[in-house]
């Protein structure tokens, strides 16, 4: 296998300090919709990182939600490693990758739970299969096996079967990133990608600044 010679040219688009739009949530919701507009598979996916009380970093993927009260919105397990981390250390990094675009998106700042209004709206537009889900999962819990699961599964929807309405699990829910700094990447030839970044001021406006490839 050679990867080093695994090489592409990015040269699609471009981004201009004098084009970029001055708030940020506002620049980032134009690239979203060229993303949904070019048909990418799951467009909202990010790699969420976030840092254990030792300081040991952990990502995996989520999906974004909803853009609300300026933070970026995502819904997981509480008990689960990202929400035990979050609980010690509320700082985290979420990275959008959109390779069709040639284009990144990177959002550092504080994450919090959103209210349990937000969460239970959210939870009942879901399908009703997906709101069992969360009822099944104690998400990354060692189990012994798939039997397990498909077992759970079934004594869980027994339990609903005639509930209309079924109740949020309560280690289950929302969380909004509050972005401090917003970069936005976009590939360009010769490695001499275009690096704008953005970042919070202590009266809520935004820097902007261009970064060297
Ligand atoms: C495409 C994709 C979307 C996912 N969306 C979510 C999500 O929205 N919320 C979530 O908690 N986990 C989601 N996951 C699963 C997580 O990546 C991860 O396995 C899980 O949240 C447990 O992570 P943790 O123990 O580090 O907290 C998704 C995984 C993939 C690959």
């Amino acid at each position: 296998m050679n990867l080093e010679n695994l090489r592409q040219e990015y040269r699609k688009n471009q981004l201009l300090e004098s084009s970029v739009d001055p708030n940020p949530i506002r620049q980032f919701e134009q690239w979203f919709e060229a993303v949904v507009h070019a048909e990418i598979h799951e467009p909202n996916a990010l790699t969420l990182s976030t840092v254990d009380e030792h300081g040991k970093p952990s990502s995996r993927v989520v999906l974004l939600k909803g853009i609300s009260e300026g933070g970026f919105v995502f819904f997981s397990n509480y008990s689960s490693h990202k929400g035990r981390d979050l609980t010690q250390n509320p700082h985290g990094y979420m990275n959008f990758l959109w390779l069709e675009l040639e284009r990144q998106v990177r959002i550092s700042g504080v994450i919090q739970k959103i209210s349990r209004e937000e969460t239970e709206a959210y939870f009942h537009s879901r399908p009703r299969e997906s709101q069992i889900g969360a009822w099944v999962s104690h998400q990354s819990e060692v189990i012994a096996s798939r039997t397990v699961l498909e077992e759970q599964l079934a004594q869980i929807t027994d339990r609903f079967r005639d509930v209309e309405v079924i109740p949020v699990p309560d280690y289950w829910g929302g969380y909004r990133l509050m972005p401090e700094q917003i970069e936005f990447w976009q590939g360009r030839p010769s490695r001499l990608h275009d690096r704008i970044l953005y970042t919070k001021l202590k009266d809520d406006s935004w820097k902007i600044e261009r970064l060297s490839p």
